[in-house]
């Protein structure tokens, strides 16, 4: 097999970030309805989760839905959650046979009862595999994340359990949702729009940035590689000289 990770880049590699972006312009191209595009989608990440960890990924974070993805339709809301329903369904043997343990970061509060027993499920039955960790962010916002964080101190602090000068990176970092995930190395979003959505603000404070013209149910694992060759190309400074 084929790998584009030497050791040195494995190290530098751990971590990618992918905004799933362009299904329903994908779907749009064919005369569709956006919600085959979605479908398609969907169908993508099961080749990518694959890829990514047979080239030495360690963590894959994908954004699936928004907070803001609220606002849109409620017919086009329904489609996602049903495409999540059946996800949910469907993928645990293969992630059980590729060593990959799913966590989920979000508002899970706003999601259907039914959903979050299943993502509680599937954490719990991935919970020991090893090999790579996917974070699927669901009804998902990055200032909203920080904002409870920024809650959970303010209540410590106020009971006297901390003092505020105690306060530091690794503090604030444990309070968000990505607690035991390091920081993304490299964050991909296709369709060419190059934004963040509220995705990991506090997180990629230090990323590389990859933005692939690519609409989301076109992308595919030459797609992935190629993306790698171009960050291992990079020189990461983190300020120094
Ligand atoms: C990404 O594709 C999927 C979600 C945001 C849920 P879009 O639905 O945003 O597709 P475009 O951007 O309209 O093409
Ligand atoms: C970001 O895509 C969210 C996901 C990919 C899940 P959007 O399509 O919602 O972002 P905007 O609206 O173009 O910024
Ligand atoms: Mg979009």
């Amino acid at each position: 097999m084929r790998t584009v990770l030497s050791n040195k880049e494995t190290q530098q590699l751990q971590h990618i970030a992918i905004i799933m972006d362009g299904n329903g312009r994908w779907a749009a191209k064919r005369g569709m309805p956006r919600s085959f595009g979605h479908k398609k989608g969907a169908e993508r990440v099961k080749e990518v989760v694959q890829a990514a960890g047979e080239l030495g990924v360690k963590y894959l974070t994908l954004y699936a839905f928004s907070t803001e993805n609220w606002q849109r339709s409620p017919d086009e809301v329904n489609d996602l959650m049903d495409l999540l329903r059946q996800y949910l369904k469907s993928e645990l043997s293969e992630l059980q046979k590729n060593g990959v343990r799913i966590v989920f970061i979000g508002e899970r509060e706003m999601l259907p009862a039914d959903i979050r027993s299943s993502m509680r499920r599937l954490e719990d039955d991935t919970k020991n595999n090893a090999k790579m960790t996917v974070c699927i962010a669901l009804s998902y916002g990055s200032r909203q994340e920080i904002l409870q964080a920024v809650r959970k101190i303010a209540t410590l602090a106020k009971r006297g359990d901390i003092k505020p000068e105690e306060i530091d990176d690794k503090m604030f970092s444990d309070m968000l949702y990505t607690q035991e995930i390091p920081d993304p190395d490299l964050v991909i979003r296709t369709s060419g729009e190059q934004r963040l959505s509220n995705y990991l603000l506090w997180q990629v404070a230090y990323a590389e940035f990859y933005f692939s013209e690519v609409l989301w149910p076109d992308f595919d694992r030459a797609e992935l590689e190629k993306i790698i060759e171009n960050f291992n190309k990079r020189e990461r400074r983190y300020g120094k000289a």
